[in-house]
């Protein structure tokens, strides 16, 4: 007991929301592309995740070199890395959570949906495994464009038979990031206070931050609330400008992943009031999927909640993403079923 408790307060305080660990049920997490630049630093934070009792680190290169480094950090999880297509059944079988951040980032230059080409054949390819290997689990997909990959996710488990729309989930807790960050700055409220809905999707205008709902409340003017809208909405294309050529967003977007991966895990071990915005299969809109405020539990999504008041801006912003996430929706869709 002691030896539990001493990891729980030395190793695990990051992501360990005062969860008893003794409670803690055994989970197994798979990240495919553990090799890559988000897969990495992700497969080090859900080593120090409490939760996890087996993480597994699958990438078509470089796992083994990356499974090694990380299974000598002194907490509870077995790591195992695999390598190569012949392993993903091994990497997948008995997953409770598949994180997927493999396929290829942006460059200045481009957008999210200029990745489509090269990744939605990645995506459909794990997904059919997924199907096959683990149809239980649930799906953080953070492979762009998530506005496509999620739809075609949701095409390839549908054709497969398998298809659970409260188990597949586009990350977008990046963009929830940024803009938690952005607005403390503005704000001059505590970072660590700070709450702010992002909606609709993951690219561009699609991302619709509700500052309008930002607690702590800050009498921003509009042109600030503006400005931080753009500035969240831009928040991708910023970093993959400073990258330079070198990619896009990792150790932010690792970070990001790693809460999204935690709130699933303490849903499906029964943990109440986990509430994280991702883009889900969704009636608030018109939309087939959007993302919004999800209640998690012991099934993956448990509640697809409403957008809540929005300011004139917002109602604007909502009515001009629709086109763009509606094209971006069916192009996955259609992709999958070609
Ligand atoms: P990266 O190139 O550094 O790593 C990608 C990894 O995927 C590589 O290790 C590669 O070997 C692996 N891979 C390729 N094909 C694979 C396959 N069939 N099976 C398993 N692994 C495979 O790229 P990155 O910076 O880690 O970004 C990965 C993806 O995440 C990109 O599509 C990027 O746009 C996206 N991304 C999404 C968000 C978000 O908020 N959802 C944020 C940042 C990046
Ligand atoms: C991000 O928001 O950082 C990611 O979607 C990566 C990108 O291409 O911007």
């Amino acid at each position: 007991v002691i030896k539990t408790l001493n990891n729980s307060t030395s190793s695990s305080h990051l992501l360990h929301r005062g969860y008893g660990s003794e409670a803690v049920p055994h989970r197994k997490v798979a990240v495919l592309g553990a090799a890559g630049g988000i897969g990495q630093p992700l497969a080090l934070l859900m080593k120090l995740n409490p939760l996890v009792s087996d993480l597994a680190l699958y990438d078509i290169a470089n796992t083994p070199g990356v499974a090694a480094d990380v299974s000598h950090i002194n907490t509870k999880s077995e790591v195992k890395g695999y390598m190569g297509e012949e392993e993903l059944g091994k990497a997948l079988e008995g997953s409770d959570v598949v994180i997927i951040p493999a396929g290829v980032p942006r460059k200045p230059g481009m957008t999210r949906d200029d990745l489509f080409n090269i990744n939605a054949g990645i995506v459909k390819g794990l997904c059919d495994a997924i199907a096959k290997y683990c149809p239980n689990a649930l799906v953080n997909m953070i492979s762009n464009p998530v506005n496509s990959t999620v739809p075609i996710a949701s095409e390839v488990f549908k054709k497969a038979g398998t298809y659970d729309e409260k188990k597949l989930f586009g990350v977008t807790t990046l963009d929830v990031v940024r803009a938690k960050t952005f607005y403390a700055g503005k704000a001059k409220v505590p970072v660590t206070e700070v709450n702010v809905p992002v909606v609709g999707g993951h690219a561009g205008i699609t991302i619709l931050p509700l500052f309008s709902q930002a607690t702590p409340k800050a009498n921003l003017a509009d042109e600030d609330i503006q400005a931080l809208t753009k500035r969240t909405q831009d928040g991708g294309t910023e970093v993959v400008e400073a990258k330079a050529g070198k990619g896009s967003a990792t150790l932010s977007m690792a970070y990001a992943g790693a809460i999204f991966a935690d709130a699933c895990l303490k849903g499906l071990n029964g943990v109440a009031d986990v509430v994280e915005c991702s883009f889900v299969q969704s009636s608030v809109t018109e939309l087939p999927f959007f993302a919004s405020k999800v209640r998690l539990g012991k099934n993956g999504v448990e509640e697809v909640m409403g957008l809540g008041a929005l300011s004139d801006y917002e109602k604007e912003g909502l009515e001009k993403l629709k086109p763009e996430l509606l094209a971006s929706i069916e192009k996955g869709i259609k992709f999958a079923n070609k």
